[in-house]
């Protein structure tokens, strides 16, 4: 089997957050189920600067405003990558969405329609490879499912998965033109939004199976709530939608082997997690103490991850003797807020704003608890690292966040079953209790210990989702070879 992977962000190569993940370690993931999954990534400067030895496939001569052509090289860990180099499009500073100054790049449009296209249209090289099914991620691939359809031979099958409703591509709708788009489409049942240009829409139309990246997300979806004026789409096409949950690339987040940490540990020998506290603690200048419970936050500081509730709790957390070590980025009323923060509880409360995958892993095996108080969480990747490395996550119960973790709630905690702490609404009160059972919790140390390594004993891993997008592939071509 066939397939290829058009996503924009792909890890270790070029990532602002869980997409890259997820589509760095499901290849190899697939490939260990005898899927041959190839990526197709656009050709940013990193990305091109770290892929050697590169052969060309074949030029794109016509390439939304310009030439380029496509290279196909290999990954650190041996995937195929095909490239999109055109320095029209992707030659440049700045992020992959966002120019230096923090503003869309005007010509996202272009950019993300030329990878959807490319996606779409793949040519063959000395290999003849061809994919089998198109998996397009996210809106920034959302336009390949509806360029497959305009392909006049027996076209590839398409599957759309949705990492986040929230961003969904839209775009004037005088853009059609250019975009290769056919006003014939541009209905409510085809790609117009609202009387705009929806990419995330277009392929949830015509992808011909649609998945997220958890169960509960998948039904939250469906909800006027959660569905971000998709949900009707949604569930008329719900007999096509499903949720597999993301995993953790088990490579990367390994406490055993984790060079970003400053000892090893294991569920059998916890020994370590102390020295890596101790350093975290000094790295972020709290008070070096073994029993004073420390809370990690590694996030992107934006509504979704409902941060802004922790914020309020800073005093409490502080006055109950915990300390808080925090690293992310996002919008600049949230940074100030934690930069203060820090300020004002100067040896309890640490902050880094930025983004350091090193600092990432030290806060992953240093922390006690890792607080995850999102508004909505279609899978979420921290508190799956959190569990592999005993950090215990506290978590809201929503979308994935609700799928991995089990609440120590009595019952729970009398079965042996608890993972973490899970609270519902996403309220500062509801958050505020969890982080009261977590501080009562952590004054009983075996106790803790005991959960630690429940947690580090759950299965996080590629292999079961892995198995599912198999099986989700197969289904699809073995409907289409009996249609
Ligand atoms: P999202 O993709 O919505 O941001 P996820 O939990 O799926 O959330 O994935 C976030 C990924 O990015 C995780 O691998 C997390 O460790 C990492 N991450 C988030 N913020 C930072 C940061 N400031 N520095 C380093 N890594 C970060
Ligand atoms: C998105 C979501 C996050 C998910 C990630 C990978 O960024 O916000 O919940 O884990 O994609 O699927």
């Amino acid at each position: 089997m066939r397939s290829l992977l058009v996503t924009s962000e792909y890890y270790p190569l070029i990532k602002t957050g869980g997409l890259a993940d997820v589509c760095g370690a499901l290849p190899p993931a697939l490939a260990a189920q005898g899927v041959d999954a190839r990526v197709l990534l656009p050709g940013y400067p990193a990305v091109l600067d770290a892929v050697r030895h590169t052969v060309t496939v074949a030029p794109l001569p016509d390439l939304f405003g310009g030439q380029g052509r496509l290279l196909r090289g290999r990954a650190p860990d041996d995937t195929v990558l095909y490239l999109v180099d055109a320095p029209h499009l992707f030659a440049r500073g700045g992020g992959p969405y966002l120019d230096p100054a923090g503003q869309d790049w005007p010509d996202n449009h272009l950019r993300f329609a030329a990878l959807s296209w490319v996606g779409a249209h793949l040519p063959a090289g000395n290999d003849g490879w061809q994919p089998q099914i198109v998996h397009a991620h996210d809106w920034q691939a959302g336009l390949a499912p509806l360029y497959l359809r305009s392909r006049p031979d027996r076209r590839p099958r398409s599957v759309v998965t949705i990492h986040n409703l929230a961003f969904q591509g839209l775009y004037p709708s005088w853009r059609m033109n250019e975009l290769r788009l056919s006003p014939e489409h541009f209905t409510a049942d085809g790609f117009e939004f609202h009387g705009q240009i929806g990419f995330l829409k277009a392929g949830l139309v015509f992808a011909d199976r649609i998945t997220t990246v958890s169960p509960t997300y998948a039904r939250e979806i469906m909800s006027a709530e959660a569905g971000a004026g998709l949900d009707g789409l949604l569930r008329h096409r719900s007999a096509v939608v499903s949720g597999i949950l993301n995993g953790l690339d088990t490579t990367v987040w390994d406490p055993a082997k984790d060079t970003a940490l400053p000892a090893a540990y294991a569920a059998n020998d916890l020994s370590g997690k102390a020295t890596c506290k101790s350093v975290l603690q000094r790295r972020m200048r709290l008070g070096e103490a073994r029993n004073r419970p420390l809370f990690g936050v590694v996030s992107r500081l934006t509504q979704q991850k409902g941060l802004d509730l922790l914020a309020s709790l800073v005093p409490a957390i502080v006055r109950a003797g915990g300390q808080l070590a925090l690293l992310g980025t996002g919008e600049p009323g949230l940074e100030a807020t934690f930069r203060q923060a820090a300020e004002d509880h100067a040896g309890h409360v640490g902050v880094l704003i930025g983004y350091d995958e090193q600092l990432a892993h030290l806060i992953l095996g240093g922390a006690d608890a890792l607080i995850v108080p999102s508004r909505f969480e279609p899978c979420g990747l921290t508190q799956l690292q959190a569990l592999r490395y005993g950090t215990l996550p506290v978590v809201s119960r929503v979308g994935g966040l609700a799928d991995t973790v089990i609440d120590a709630n009595t019952a729970a905690l009398a079965d042996g079953a608890a993972t973490g702490f899970v609270f519902a609404p996403s309220t500062a009160a509801a958050l505020a209790d969890a982080i009261g059972r977590a501080l009562a919790l952590f004054s009983e140390p075996d106790r803790w210990r005991s959960i630690q390594r429940r947690a580090m004993s759950r299965d996080v891993g590629w292999t079961r989702p892995a198995q599912a997008y198999r099986a989700l592939y197969q289904d699809l071509l073995q409907a289409d070879s009996t249609a």
